[in-house]
């Protein structure tokens, strides 16, 4: 990789000195980096770099010591030589300019690659790439120039287009990539490597076999102080239009004919492009949305505020594997417990030739547990080890990624920023899939935010959510596999 210069907008951030910054520092541990990479920080605040690497030095530790490894003064110090910080507005041409004149000197004669970064407001996403193709920063004439972008990308399918032709005025799409850190999550990628490696899996992968899917991403915290930034966006922007879509679509898609960026992700489109488009009432018979008690009280959060912070939801996906096999996505913050699976339940034996248990959920079940403790289980049937008669009980195979693999699941972001340096797209979102996924959620956004709308069913902080969610399922004979704690 030729002298590859990482650039961060909005450098003083949270995300920069949480995730980039320290997924950065572990690649350059792992030797991962290529020699000459430099990282320059730019924001408006006016820090020196000596300052940057002073005040970013405890949030690194502090990320190497939660991922349980432990902190090297040596390998940081080799890090730190490669951080850098240029004050300016990027999305001003003064911030540019100082931004252009440090990689002049940085790149002299001989260019290099440069990977963009923004990890700022979203409504600074266009000002700063127009400032960047007014100042020539976009082409690829030399090295790579590709910029990484951050959600939200709009807030609904109108924004979406207006911001995706925003940046394709300076970007090609092949230079874009879009993050949805789920994507970089191992155990998301490991969907596909367990359904289509394993030839015992594949063959039951669809309507013949499978009754239903469900789909969780439970989070114990609450909004905290993004109050302000939430309320505007609630649960089914936040959580479902981006994450549980792209978890839906690894659970679905067909085997892509080879494993590439575009392949993969033409694949992921037509699952989306597979799932009717509803009307506003049809999504209303189709969701449970909740608020937490006592999140109108957060910070920044409006007295009269209609924004859900749970929301559970039944897609379909009408094409020949997944007819009539419902999808239930469910997410919610204040719950019980940090908790993002996948389950697949599978159809009951056509006949019983032996007496069914009283388990509280049928059996025949697979969950991907994405986080924490992540790991797969699969539920079957047995028979009760005694010497009268024939009893079942439903039991757990399970097998434990961190236990097996005897070591710490990297960082999403640590993936992702791989993948953007060496230009593999595989995991990053297409405008496509991006406005695609809108088009899917838009009825159930404006479902929700109608007055008309069933009221919205306030939980207790550390439950399960709001009972209508259980309603959704009980309906169709079902249940949602309980959030452990
Ligand atoms: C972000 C959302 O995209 O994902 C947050 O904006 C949410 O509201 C977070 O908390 C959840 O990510 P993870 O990796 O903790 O499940």
């Amino acid at each position: 990789m030729p002298n590859p210069t990482i650039i961060i907008f909005g450098a003083s951030g949270d995300l920069t000195s949480r995730k980039l910054i320290p997924a950065l520092h572990r690649l350059d541990a792992m030797g991962l980096l290529a020699e000459d990479a430099q990282v320059v920080g730019v924001s408006r605040t006016p820090y020196s770099s000596e300052e940057f690497r002073n005040q970013i030095q405890p949030k690194v530790k502090e990320a190497a010591q939660r991922m349980g490894e432990g902190w090297f003064p040596g390998t940081w110090n080799r890090f730190a030589k490669r951080l850098h910080y240029v004050t300016g507005d990027a999305s001003r041409p003064e911030g540019v300019r100082a931004l252009g004149e440090w990689l002049a000197k940085r790149e002299g004669e001989a260019g290099g690659d440069r990977l963009y970064y923004l990890s700022v407001g979203p409504e600074l996403y266009p000002q700063i790439v127009a400032q960047l193709g007014a100042a020539g920063f976009t082409k690829e004439n030399g090295g790579f120039r590709r910029v990484v972008i951050e959600k939200p990308f709009g807030v609904d399918l109108a924004t979406s287009r207006a911001l995706n032709r925003s940046l394709h005025e300076n970007f090609s799409e092949k230079q874009i990539y879009r993050i949805d850190h789920y994507l970089g999550k191992d155990t998301v990628q490991n969907i596909l490597v367990f359904r289509l490696a394993n030839s015992m899996f594949e063959p039951l992968w669809n309507r013949q076999y499978i009754d239903h899917v469900q789909i969780t991403a439970a989070e114990k915290v609450t909004v905290g102080k993004r109050g302000g930034y939430y309320d505007t966006s609630g649960v089914l922007r936040d959580m479902f239009q981006s994450h549980l879509l792209q978890v839906m679509t690894m659970v679905a898609m067909e085997p892509p004919s080879r494993f590439t960026a575009d392949r993969l992700r033409n694949e992921k489109v037509k699952v989306l492009d597979a799932v009717p488009i509803l009307s506003k009432e049809e999504a209303m018979k189709n969701m449970s949305v909740g608020r937490y008690q006592g999140y109108l009280n957060e910070p920044g959060v409006p007295q009269n505020s209609r924004t859900p912070t749970y929301a559970a939801i039944k897609l379909n996906i009408e094409n020949s594997r997944w007819k009539d096999v419902p999808f239930y996505l469910r997410s919610g913050k204040a719950l019980r417990g940090r908790y993002s699976e996948v389950v697949i339940q599978f159809k009951q034996p056509a006949f019983r030739l032996f007496p069914m248990g009283d388990e509280e959920l049928p059996a025949n079940r697979i969950t991907m547990v994405l986080q924490p403790n992540e790991g797969i289980r699969l539920n079957f049937q047995t028979k009760v080890p005694e010497v009268e008669g024939t009893r079942m009980q439903a039991r757990d195979l399970h097998f434990d990624y961190k236990g097996s693999f005897g070591v710490a699941i990297p960082e999403a972001y640590e993936r992702l920023l791989l993948d953007a340096l060496v230009g593999d797209a595989s995991l990053f979102m297409r405008a496509d899939e991006i406005e695609q996924s809108w088009e899917i959620m838009e009825p159930f956004i404006q479902a929700s935010e109608d007055p008309n709308f069933q009221s919205l069913s306030e939980y207790p902080m550390g439950s399960d959510g709001p009972s209508c969610a259980d309603a959704l399922l009980a309906r169709d004979g079902r249940k949602w596999q309980p959030i452990p704690t």
